[in-house]
């Protein structure tokens, strides 16, 4: 195999482990040279349920895109989410030292909006500032080099629980990687998919994945709000199967092929044929029903992204709408219920095209893998080696904070 220096993204989703290999060209940029898609067994709702298996479809994957790449890996980063996923804002104020901010007033105000009561089973994944204020002067991005006494932060915490962060960091280790970088799965996806005039404008990101809803809600170029609701594709699935008591990988197919979320977008009369449970005979079931069952769950899901909405954001600060990602964007007529329930524009979202084997990427499931692959290629050699030392030490807590030094390094 070939010696080269390679960025690798894995997302472990419910329904899929998806590696994506990358490696930067003469001309610095990324091109994706190896994939690996396998189906994920051992998650449930964007958690570890079971480690062994999760293990497996880990490496199986990995296997794939290093086989595909004729590169060997060792360094990945991974995305989490999940229902134990709690996010909020919160700030913090110093007093600048010098005259002029200094990176260190920066580090200072960031630890002091970083000092809130937790409990010790939850840990801090990401800090993300969203504007500073030197004295009276607000919304500014880079205090560094400004004069002033008074240093505020107003930033966007994203926790979760210690015990499941560590479940899939040593499903990840014994799958014989080191996870560098844990990246929440929208703000992954949001790299992959949002362009920075949109997270300027406004805009809100949905993951519709397999076990999970992904939101990130972007405005003036920060990230104002994120969230997981645990209601994804495999609901519709089972809402399909338990309804016309078919298996779920009838369910899964029929949804695939024939759903949609909108009745009337389907032919009302039309008749379709539904394998039953093992041992009984194909039978003719109505497409209305099939709809009806889709749109009721799609419904349910926007109607809870629209509560979201409404408690964390007015329409006028996300002009730039609502784009949908993920596997379960891919359901006929959601983006026209999405418009009818959310009252905002929709559009549906693919991962930005590298180079190398974009093609085959470009389908809005990839868009946590692509973000991933993309956040791994945001860590400098510097802090590469740096995390990775860290990665070692059992301390998690250490291994996070560190991470933030990192979201500081990329805004400065
Ligand atoms: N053409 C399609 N029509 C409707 N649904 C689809 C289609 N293609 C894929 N899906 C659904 O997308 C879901 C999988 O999406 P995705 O690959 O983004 O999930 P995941 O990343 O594995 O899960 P999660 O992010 O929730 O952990 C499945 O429920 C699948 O049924
Ligand atoms: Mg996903």
């Amino acid at each position: 195999m070939i010696e080269r220096e390679v960025k690798v993204g894995l997302d472990i989703g419910t329904t899929k482990v998806c590696t994506v290999i990358g490696f930067q060209n003469d001309n610095s940029e990324l091109e994706i040279i190896g994939v690996g898609s396998h189906p994920s067994q051992g998650l449930k709702k964007g958690a570890v349920v079971n480690i062994d298996q999760t293990i497996v479809s880990i490496q199986k994957s990995l296997e794939q895109a290093k086989l595909m790449a004729g590169v060997e890996i060792d360094q990945v980063s991974v995305g989490v989410a999940g229902n134990h996923i709690y996010s909020f804002n919160s700030s913090g104020v110093v007093a600048v030292r010098g005259e002029e901010v200094t990176l260190e007033d920066v580090h200072r105000v960031v630890e002091a909006a970083k000092a809130v009561v937790m409990p010790s089973d939850r840990e801090i994944i990401h800090v993300i500032p969203q504007e500073f204020k030197v004295d009276n002067s607000k919304g500014i991005k880079n205090p560094i080099g400004m004069f002033g006494v008074r240093l505020e932060v107003k930033v966007h915490i994203v926790t979760g629980a210690v015990s499941l962060i560590q479940n899939l960091v040593k499903c990840v280790e014994e799958s014989g990687v080191i996870p560098i970088k844990i990246v929440l799965q929208p703000i992954a996806s949001s790299e992959s998919v949002l362009s920075e005039e949109e997270k300027e404008l406004g805009v809100v990101l949905v993951d519709i994945g397999g076990g999970t809803t992904d939101v990130a809600i972007w405005s003036n170029g920060c990230l104002l709000h994120s969230q997981i609701i645990p209601v994804g594709g495999q609901h519709f699935t089972n809402d399909l199967s338990v309804a016309l008591k078919i298996s779920h990988i009838e369910a899964e197919r029929i949804k695939t092929e024939l759903g949609c979320v909108i009745p009337e977008k389907t032919n009302q009369s039309k008749l379709i044929q539904a394998q039953g449970i093992v041992g009984t005979k194909p039978r003719d079931v109505p497409l209305k029903i099939v709809t009806k069952v889709l749109e009721a769950r799609a419904e349910e899901l926007l109607r809870t992204i629209k509560e979201i909405l409404d408690e964390k954001v007015s329409e006028h600060e996300i002009a730039g709408g609502i784009i949908f990602t993920g596997g379960g964007s891919l359901i006929k007529g959601i983006v026209e219920l999405g418009e009818y329930v959310l009252e905002i524009p929709v559009k549906i979202g693919h991962p930005k095209s590298l180079g190398g084997m974009t093609n085959i990427m470009q389908s809005p499931k990839y868009s946590t893998a692509i973000g991933l692959l993309l956040e791994s290629h945001k860590l400098s050699k510097a802090n590469v080696e740096k995390d990775n030392s860290l990665v070692k030490q059992s301390d998690i807590i250490a291994r996070l904070s560190n991470s933030m030094k990192n979201v500081l390094k990329e805004i400065f």
